[in-house]
């Protein structure tokens, strides 16, 4: 019997198709980018490629060494990112595990660069990322950005590199301390960061017994200011910064944060080794800072909800955020220690927090109201952006893709739905898988809506 022979899917797919090793083989970048325009190593998603041509079609030469996230060099001149990124010291730990070693090494000028690797706020945005999103966004020296959820402040410290000032707003009171000191050690004297170091172990104990008071305090470490159990830190640093005084803070905190993850450590013991690292880390930046002779831009930081944003019409060039996953991550749970360290009201947070609010008897009662809730609250705040952005301005809002936690919603599309009801529609989006085995959100989506040029014809009634 004679068998009959098909052809395959593939093969008929492929008939008469060049494969590579018949053509001339040119890779993607060289087709996009000319030989005078270096990527930087480690770029290995499409996202950063559609980002880096992004950048390369927006900026002029001197704006990409700049400003440019995704370039080596441009004509032979290493880019500020570049110099800002391998000047950074190890941000890890000698012991810390493998794996944390590892994606510090494998994004050397993705994460850890500047003050963005000073405390591990989780669900934090992807500065190199954020850096890329704005010059797409079209935003240039002296510009304002709005970040209504600001968390860490990862959009404030890049902007304040790239000379764009920003306005942070953000609703808890600790990640509002987070940005302040983040952001306010990018311009800093460090001259006194030995002695700092030398009484590393004078300043932690300086927080123990004040627990209360340093919360209400803001001059603690000033001149005159501490008393008692610090007289060696105020004589020989009578006029600590404000930044400098919220930065030790913050220290002390992480230390506290990453005792309770570690066996066998105490606060007391990770706080010098802490110190140093933050100190570095701030030295580092200072001195490229100055090298490259870099004019920040200003950043305001304000403690407040996002829902009620009191800022005036048409008055920011680009609102860029990311709303909480708090389906995934109970921002008010992860941060409680130090919540209520700072005296903040705990109950009353959760209640304002988007993504957390809402009820039900049931597990799927309690899913349905939550996301109706997020839904509404997100209208509310995607309102504000478009009142305040001035006319054909960007809001670009980073969200991940999580239909586990929502009962199969897309949040992604409702605030595509919301965008067009608004009068801010979407204009395009990039999407970005995420790595790691450990996230449970597998893609994040970058929807650039935009506020139509001239005359606002939208039903905003700005609420
Ligand atoms: C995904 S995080 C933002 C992370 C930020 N992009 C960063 O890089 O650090 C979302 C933030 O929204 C804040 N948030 C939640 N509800 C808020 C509200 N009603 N007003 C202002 N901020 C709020 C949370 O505290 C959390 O810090």
């Amino acid at each position: 019997m004679a068998i009959e022979t098909r052809e395959t899917f593939a093969a008929l797919a492929l008939r008469g198709k060049l494969s590579y090793s018949e053509a001339k083989f040119r890779g993607v970048v060289q087709d996009l980018f000319p030989p005078s325009h270096i990527l930087l190593p480690q770029i290995n998603q499409i996202y950063e490629l559609d980002l880096a041509y992004g950048e390369y079609r927006h900026l002029s030469d001197d704006e990409l060494i700049r400003r440019g996230a995704y370039f080596k060099s441009v004509n032979e001149t290493l880019t500020h990112h570049f110099r800002i990124c391998t000047n950074t010291p190890d941000q890890v730990n000698a012991s810390a595990r493998q794996d944390r070693k590892n994606f510090f090494a494998a994004n050397v000028f993705a994460v850890g660069y500047a003050t963005h690797g000073l405390f591990p706020y989780r669900g934090k945005f992807h500065p190199q990322m954020i850096k890329a999103v704005m010059n797409v966004m079209g935003l240039k020296p002296g510009d304002t950005v709005l970040d209504p959820m600001a968390g860490c402040g990862t959009t404030s410290i890049e902007a304040s590199i790239m000379g764009i000032n920003s306005i942070a707003y953000e609703l808890s009171p600790f990640a509002s301390l987070m940005t302040r000191a983040k952001v306010g050690v990018l311009n800093i004297d460090c001259g006194n960061f030995p002695a700092l170091l030398k009484y590393a172990d004078d300043i932690y104990r300086r927080f123990v017994p004040h627990e209360k008071q340093i919360a209400v305090q803001p001059s603690l470490f000033q001149s005159g200011e501490a008393t008692d159990s610090l007289p060696d830190l105020t004589l020989a640093f009578p006029k600590l910064s404000e930044p400098m005084r919220e930065l030790l803070l913050l220290c002390y905190l992480d230390a506290v944060g990453y005792a309770s993850r570690r066996q066998g450590k105490t606060p007391h013991d990770l706080f010098p080794d802490l110190l140093s690292r933050y100190l570095a880390a701030i030295r580092a930046f200072n001195e490229t800072r100055e090298e490259l002779g870099l004019t920040l831009g200003q950043a305001q930081v304000i403690t407040g909800d996002a829902r009620r944003l009191e800022i005036p019409d048409e008055s920011v060039d680009g609102v860029l955020f990311s709303p909480p996953y708090s389906f995934a991550i109970d921002y008010v749970e992860n941060d409680r220690p130090q919540l209520q360290f700072l005296g903040a009201d705990v109950q009353a947070l959760k209640q304002s927090m988007v993504g957390l609010a809402g009820s039900g008897k049931t597990k799927q009662q309690l899913i349905e109201s939550r996301v109706s809730r997020y839904f509404q609250d997100m209208e509310t705040i995607m309102r504000h952006c478009q009142r305040v952005l001035r006319p054909g301005r960007y809001c670009v809002i980073v969200i991940g893709s999580n239909t586990n936690q929502t009962g199969g919603v897309s949040l992604e599309e409702g605030l595509v739905e919301i965008g067009s009801q608004i009068g801010m529609p979407l204009e395009f989006q990039i999407m970005r898988q995420i790595e790691g085995i450990r996230n449970t959100m597998r893609d994040e989506f970058l929807l650039f809506f935009r506020k139509p040029e001239g005359r606002d014809t939208s039903n905003n009634k700005g609420t």
